[in-house]
């Protein structure tokens, strides 16, 4: 096995991290009068100094200012509880304190080089952003930059890490805790991936007279993307309080004036507010039927008033195929686009 390379320290990274955030709980309180616990607790710490020994052999193998966006953005998130978990050990145990005093101090140095790394990167941009200079083409090229930056086995790259920097979204709760907040039909929260909407961004057509709804929007990606991509005006409506929440600070810290976050039922919406609708997977059963009404009650009204309504779905198609005039234009891998009949 290859010890020295990004691959091996995000392979020992990740079992840290998995390792680190059940351990750290634990060991301020350990109770070692157990000698069955107190053996096991002390296993997982010689685990995680050795997993930490092999990241930082991987480390030492790579230029970290050079790693991949993706690499460096895990490295953010997930080093801080393994130095944690390592500052507590030194400061409980006495037999591995020394190495792993000398760990925790050479991956905080890591973990310094990868934030101001990734400081002085996003500070020019989102500056850019704010001010209102990186918008359409401009944006689109950045993030189309990053596309190839694959490290997951998903339709994830770093392209999504560059969003969520540039935009400062916070990171939504663990998702165990949606369960309680989710009603019947309701699917838990997924962001779509920006290389799958870059392509419907340039498959709808947006223009600054349409305006976009998210219905089932989580944070709100698509609308903020889409709306700084094509100057259209964009809705997100989403059910969970808390993800609803970080899209309002998002639109606020980066002065989206033309993103709106609703924070509610999409069966409350009012659907004459937009004429492109999207959706990714965000509900089933009686509640996508209902949806499936109020889409055909907005293409009705839309109809008398010669307009014409699009609607654009991801892992839904065959739904939206159902709804009454709605004919299916483009079918694109995962995403199919509707239009309304014409009038
Ligand atoms: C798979 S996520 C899609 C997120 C987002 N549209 C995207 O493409 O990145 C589905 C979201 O729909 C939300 N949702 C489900 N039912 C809803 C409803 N009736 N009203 C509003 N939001 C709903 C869920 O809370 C979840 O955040």
């Amino acid at each position: 096995m290859e010890f020295r390379s990004p691959e091996s320290a995000l392979r020992s990274l990740g079992h840290a991290f998995n390792l680190s955030r059940t351990l750290l709980p634990r060991m301020r309180d350990q109770d070692f009068s157990n000698g069955a616990r107190a053996q096991h607790h002390r296993e997982n710490c010689q685990e995680l100094l050795s997993d930490t020994q092999l990241l930082l052999k991987g480390l030492e193998s790579c230029q970290l200012e050079e790693l991949p966006l993706t690499t460096r953005s895990r490295m953010r998130r997930e080093l801080p509880p393994v130095i944690s978990a390592l500052q507590e050990l030194a400061a409980t145990d006495s037999i591995f304190r020394i190495q792993a005093e000398e760990t925790a101090m050479t991956l905080s140095g890591a973990l310094t080089t990868f934030r101001e790394t990734d400081s002085a990167l996003f500070a020019p941009l989102r500056q850019q952003l704010r001010v209102g200079t990186l918008r359409g083409v401009s944006l689109s090229s950045l993030l189309e930059k990053n596309l190839n930056d694959r490290r997951f086995l998903d339709g994830y790259s770093g392209a999504d890490v560059m969003l969520d920097e540039l935009l400062e979204l916070e990171e939504p709760p663990d998702r165990m805790t949606e369960g309680h907040l989710l009603k019947e039909g309701m699917i838990h929260y997924q962001p779509l991936w920006v290389g799958e909407l870059l392509s419907i961004g340039s498959n709808l057509k947006l223009s600054p007279e349409d305006t976009f709804c998210d219905l089932g929007a989580g944070v709100g990606r698509p609308g903020m993307l889409l709306s700084l991509l094509t100057g259209c005006r964009a809705i997100s409506v989403e059910y969970q309080t808390p993800l609803a929440e970080i899209g309002k600070r998002a639109i606020e810290r980066n002065k989206l004036d033309c993103v709106e976050m609703i924070n509610g039922d999409v069966r409350d919406f009012d659907f004459q507010r937009a004429n492109v609708f999207y959706m990714f997977n965000p509900f089933h059963g009686k509640l996508f039927s209902h949806v499936g009404r109020m889409l055909a009650a907005r293409i009705e009204t839309a109809r008398t008033h010669g307009e014409q309504i699009r609607v654009c779905g991801v892992a839904n198609g065959p739904f939206l195929s159902l709804v009454p005039g709605l004919v299916l234009v483009k079918s694109d891998g995962i995403t199919q686009y509707f239009e309304s009949i014409q009038p």
